[in-house]
């Protein structure tokens, strides 16, 4: 059977970084409170856009895989906040990376984006309809972040994550997966004027930014990750000791901790870099197989397991087969412009928009 397998992978972080003691100089909060409650130390903020982060990351997951643009037929980009909506963002990035062979689309499922975007990319070329697909999972979130709520500004951060999916005969790729949404809920995390819904030319500013009821996206996420995981490994076979990673989306330390407490899978095997970066919704989960790949904790033939949950309220799991090559093929030297401003410059426009966070009022 034809399946497909991830042959290269890349990420590409903003250079500017927010740290909890520069939050503690605009809202009412600690770095002891978000570092207990999140896990999180900083995040990216870009410069740039998320088309910008997502074709670096490309252009690093094809060097990976020892491919060139013209080898993509298929251009996904997984993304709750690109550049525009028509032309989408995937053509954005498609102009910017120059793959004119490739077909590209947006896949907007949240955090949950880029486990869509496995299943989607894997069985189209398991179908026979591409051979060389790049996925890219991109967020420039700090555009949407109120900081004058403190509740969902410390949580957030910018960056982008890619992989290139090849096909394979060999018994290894997603071996079950799971994709979910239950929108009766997708009050529960929102924006909620972004849109057609949205009151044109009249925006209220406090219904642009990120809305969020933390306690029940907590519970959810960690019920539904762990629920959904056990039953990939289930349908798949594979039982917990032989899982070598557990990469899931990062939302929260503690949701990471208490979902793989849930589905047995000890602290060791779970992957976490949240510390570093936040939620970078659908960029988390590539971002962190591009840190786990690097430091070593993947090998030929490991199992991994992808889960995630976010907006809509959707969820993914896929229980994934790694090949026999843990190493990129090669590298690309392509980077990021220096960024012009300073974080707090960057972050300007949301204060102008939202209103000043409380300790610059
Ligand atoms: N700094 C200091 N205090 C704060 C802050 C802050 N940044 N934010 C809230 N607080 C205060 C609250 O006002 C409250 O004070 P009060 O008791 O005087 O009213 C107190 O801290 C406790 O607030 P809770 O909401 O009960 O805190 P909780 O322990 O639930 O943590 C959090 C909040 C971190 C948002 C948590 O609910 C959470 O992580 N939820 C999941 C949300 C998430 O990760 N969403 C991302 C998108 S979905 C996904 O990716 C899965």
């Amino acid at each position: 059977m034809r399946n497909a397998e991830i042959t290269g992978w890349g990420k590409c972080m903003p250079q500017n970084v927010l740290t909890n003691h520069d939050l503690e100089q605009l809202i009412d909060t600690s770095d002891e409170w978000i570092t207990s409650r999140t896990g999180i130390k900083e995040r990216r903020i870009a410069d740039v856009e998320p088309s910008d982060l997502a074709s670096v990351a490309g252009h690093r997951a094809l060097a990976a895989a020892g491919k060139t643009v013209d080898d993509v037929d298929l251009l996904l980009v997984a993304t709750c906040t690109g550049d525009s909506i028509i032309p989408s963002t995937s053509s954005v990035v498609q102009n910017k990376m120059g793959a004119w062979n490739a077909a590209a689309m947006d896949l907007n499922a949240a955090c949950s984006g880029f486990v869509y975007g496995l299943v989607v990319g894997t069985n189209m070329i398991r179908g026979g309809t591409n051979s060389t697909v790049l996925l890219i999972g991109t967020e420039k979130l700090h555009y949407i972040m109120d900081f004058t709520d403190r509740t969902t500004c410390v949580l957030f951060g910018d960056g982008a994550g890619a992989v290139v999916l090849e096909p394979t005969d060999e018994p290894i790729g997603v071996l079950a997966s799971e994709l979910g949404m239950d929108g009766s809920i997708g009050a529960a995390l929102s924006v909620p004027v972004d849109g057609t819904m949205g009151d044109r030319g009249y925006p209220d500013p406090a219904m642009c930014g990120i809305k969020m009821e933390g306690q029940e996206v907590f519970r959810r996420a960690v019920t539904t990750m762990a629920e959904s995981s056990a039953r990939v490994l289930e349908e798949a076979g594979i039982g917990l000791d032989e899982v070598e990673l557990l990469i899931p989306h990062q939302a929260n330390i503690r949701i990471l901790e208490a979902t793989a407490r849930k589905v047995g899978i000890d602290n060791s095997k779970l992957f976490v870099n949240i510390e570093s970066y936040g939620n970078t919704s659908a960029a988390t989960i590539p971002v962190a197989l591009t840190e786990a790949l690097a430091q070593g904790r993947i090998s030929p033939g490991g199992n991994v397991v992808f889960t995630a949950f976010g907006g809509g309220l959707s969820w993914g799991s896929a229980i994934y087969r790694w090949g026999d090559r843990v190493e990129p093929l090669g590298f690309s030297d392509i980077e990021l412009p220096a960024p012009k401003r300073s974080t707090f410059e960057i972050l300007q426009p949301n204060f102008d928009f939202f209103g000043l966070p409380e300790k610059l009022a």
